[in-house]
């Protein structure tokens, strides 16, 4: 596979030049696409075969946050792409002592050929996608982070064969991987229930947003604060965190308010025979997960994350070829 495939791709060409900032941005057809391309990817580098799709590229990569998974999959991605990656710690460019990200983003377009950020405000990565000419990609903020979700639609997508009229059940904080996991389930067509604590609900303005899609897509959102009641039948269960990047003065609130939110085996045992169990990783162990469910056969967490590499590749191939 090289270049010239991309090109004469009819959903996957009109992608070029894209920023990648949430998942509201892009239709089931092109979230589809972005799939069936992370797969094919994954296939070629099993099997030894040349995919270098971005000959001489280069990516940049902001962080503000810690990331083991995103840096490396996004690294060692546009490395077997044939190009290659920039690591920026936020607080060692000017940025941290005052440019502002308008220029840095202006500055950065004359260097590189696409940027990850991972920070906290989603309103910085806006501000960062208007004032650059290059594709700028989302790599997790407080309010989203949809390069998880291409990865864990990958990943059911693969165990299923589908991904239209699968139950998926997220139990936990309505944090960004609840944001973006909605969008991104509810545009695919599937049944998606988000559970948590009464106080850590989704923000309404994003459920406002996947109540109108559900209307478009056949797909479905429900709310709901009884983690085994949620759990029942569904093909999906999905858990993170309780305390996420930026709220460690809130954790010893946030496991007394989660008490109860976990996938253990009796939530699991409510789940549809076939389920599988996604984390976004990094897990606490014994916290929202058990070490029983984590480590045990119906657990897809270690595949989701390999399939973090395919599915940035297929990312940053169609972004910025
Ligand atoms: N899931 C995820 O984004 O992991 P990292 O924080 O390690 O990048
Ligand atoms: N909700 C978590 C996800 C980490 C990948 C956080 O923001 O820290």
């Amino acid at each position: 596979m090289g270049p010239d495939y991309l090109a004469a791709h009819p959903v996957l060409a009109s992608l070029q030049g894209r920023d990648f900032l949430t998942l509201r941005d892009f239709s089931p057809e092109e979230i589809q696409a972005l799939v069936d391309l992370a797969c094919e990817l994954k296939r070629l580098q099993k099997e030894g075969k040349p995919h270098r799709l971005l000959p001489g590229k280069t990516l940049a990569m902001l962080f503000y946050k810690s990331s083991t998974r995103t840096r490396i999959s996004f690294e060692v991605g546009i490395y077997q792409l044939g190009g290659h990656a920039v690591v920026l710690n936020a607080n060692e460019l000017q940025l941290g002592r005052g440019e502002t990200i308008e220029d840095t983003a202006r500055v950065l377009s004359r260097f590189v050929d696409g940027l990850m950020i991972r920070t906290f405000a989603q309103r910085d990565v806006e501000l960062l996608a208007e004032y650059a000419d290059i594709p700028i990609i989302n790599g997790l903020t407080d309010l989203y982070h949809p390069c998880q979700v291409l990865a864990d639609l990958q990943t059911i997508y693969e165990r299923f064969g589908a991904l239209k009229g699968l139950k998926v059940t997220y139990i936990g904080d309505g944090n960004n991987m609840a944001h973006s996991l909605a969008i991104g389930c509810v545009k695919m067509g599937m049944e998606t229930v988000i559970c948590t604590p009464p106080d850590y609900k989704p923000l309404p303005e994003v459920i406002a947003y996947v109540e109108r899609l559900a209307a478009e897509t056949g797909g479905s959102i429900a709310l709901q604060d009884d983690p085994l009641e949620a759990a029942a039948g569904a093909h999906v269960l999905y858990t993170d965190v309780w305390v996420s990047m930026g709220q460690e003065e809130e954790a010893a609130r946030r496991r007394a308010a989660f008490a109860g939110f976990q996938i253990n085996g009796e939530t699991l045992a409510r789940a549809d025979r076939s389920a599988i169990v996604l984390h976004c990783l990094p897990a606490h162990r014994g916290e929202e997960i058990t070490d029983e469910v984590m480590d045990g056969p119906q657990s897809a967490v270690f595949d989701e994350a390999e399939n973090r590499l395919h599915a940035q590749k297929a990312l940053m191939a169609a972004l910025m070829r």
